[in-house]
C-alpha cells in the first residue's frame, strides 16, 4: 500500500477487517516489520487520539517515530507556487516535503480542510503534495475532506458490537458551536457505503454533503424517523458543503442533540462518536456515560486501524 486516503486503498474490506481484528488480538506479531524504519507524523493540526494511537501503532510494528508540529516550533509554510515569500513564511512546501521524505520510510499527514477555499479543500492541496513530493508511502490522519483512519475503527467496532449480520447504523448531524470540515462525516458515509450495513444519514436542510461520498446513502431529513430501529447512531457535527454556504454555520437546533429521548426510539441502539466531543450540544451526558455508549472502545479501535494501515505499507517497501 504507497497511499491510504480512502475505503478503497484498503482493497478488499470484509479482509481488512479480519486483518485488523487478528492484528488486535497480537499486537506486536509483526514487531520484525518496523525494524529501523521510521515513521514520521506531520501535524498541521492538534491532536490527541490521532497522535497517540499512531504513535502507538507504529511503536507495535517495532519503528521509530518521530513527530512534526508545523505550527510549533517548525518554520512557517508557504503552500502556493509563485508566492513573493517577502511575509512570515520561511520554507516552501516544496523543498519540506521532500526533505521531511529524506529522513523517513513512511509519513502520515493531518491537514484540514481551511474552509477559505472549497476546491483547494476539495482538491486536498497539502496531502496530495506529500503524496507527489515526498517520495515515500503517504497516509491520511484526517485531511481536507476526510478521516480513513477513524473510519475504519468505526468499522472494525460497528463489527465487533453488531447483534445482526446487517445492522441499522444512522449518521447523524448534531449541533456545535463552531463551523467544523465534513472529513469525518465523508469518510464514515464512505466506509458505510462499502460495509454490510444499512445506512441512513440525518441532517438537518442544507448541511448535503458530497454526493462523491453519499453516493446511495439514504438520507432521512426526520432526524426522529431516521433513529427508529437503529443499531448503531454515529454522532458528528459538519458545517455546510453546498454553495453558497461552504465552512458556515446554518444551525444550531438543540433538538437534535443526541438525548435518552432519541435513543429510547432506536433498536437499543449503541452510541459512536470520533471525539473530542462537546457534551450537550452533540450528546447529553446521559447517554455518553450509559452502558450503550462505544466512544471510549471506537478510540482504542484507532490503534489497530492505524496499525493495519502501516503495516501494510511496511510490507510494500
Ligand atoms: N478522532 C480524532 O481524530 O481525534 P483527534 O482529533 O484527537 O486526533
Amino acid at each position: 500500500m504507497r497511499t491510504y486516503t480512502n475505503v478503497k486503498d484498503l482493497g478488499n474490506l470484509d479482509q481488512a477487517i479480519k486483518e485488523a481484528l487478528e492484528i488486535k488480538k497480537n499486537r506486536y506479531a509483526y514487531k520484525h516489520l518496523g525494524e529501523n524504519k521510521t515513521l514520521l507524523m506531520v501535524f498541521f493540526n492538534s491532536s490527541l487520539r490521532t497522535r497517540l494511537s499512531t504513535q502507538k501503532a507504529g511503536m507495535n510494528l517495532g519503528m521509530n517515530t518521530m513527530v512534526l508540529d508545523i505550527n510549533q516550533g517548525a518554520w512557517k509554510l508557504e503552500t502556493e507556487r509563485g508566492v513573493i515569500m517577502d511575509g512570515d513564511k520561511s520554507e516552501h512546501i516544496l523543498e519540506a516535503i521532500p526533505v521531511m521524505g529524506s529522513y523517513c520510510d513512511i509519513i502520515g499527514v493531518r491537514a484540514f480542510a481551511q474552509f477559505e477555499n472549497k476546491e483547494d479543500d476539495y482538491q486536498e492541496k497539502i496531502l496530495n503534495q506529500f503524496i507527489r513530493y515526498s517520495g515515500k508511502p503517504v497516509f491520511s490522519m484526517e485531511a481536507a475532506t476526510g478521516h480513513p483512519l477513524q473510519a475504519f475503527a468505526d468499522l472494525i467496532t460497528i463489527e465487533e458490537y453488531k447483534k445482526t449480520e446487517r445492522p441499522k447504523v444512522v449518521l447523524t448531524w448534531a449541533p456545535h458551536p463552531r463551523a467544523l470540515p465534513q472529513a469525518v462525516p465523508n469518510s464514515f458515509a464512505d466506509f458505510m457505503n462499502e460495509a454490510n450495513v444499512d445506512f441512513v444519514i440525518t441532517h438537518p436542510e442544507g448541511y448535503e454533503l458530497d454526493s462523491k461520498f453519499v453516493r446511495g446513502a439514504k438520507i432521512e431529513y426526520n432526524q426522529d424517523k431516521a433513529f427508529e430501529g437503529a443499531d448503531f447512531i454515529y454522532a458528528k457535527n459538519w458545517a455546510a458543503y453546498a454553495d453558497p454556504n461552504y465552512g458556515k454555520i446554518l444551525s444550531k437546533d438543540m433538538s437534535w442533540t443526541v438525548s435518552t429521548e432519541k435513543m429510547a426510539l432506536t433498536n437499543n441502539a449503541y452510541f459512536m462518536h470520533c471525539l473530542p466531543v462537546r457534551r450537550n450540544m452533540i450528546v447529553t451526558d446521559d447517554i455518553i456515560e450509559s452502558p450503550q455508549s462505544i466512544v471510549i472502545p471506537e478510540a482504542a479501535n484507532r490503534e489497530i486501524s492505524a496499525q493495519t494501515v502501516i503495516k501494510r505499507m511496511l510490507e510494500s517497501l
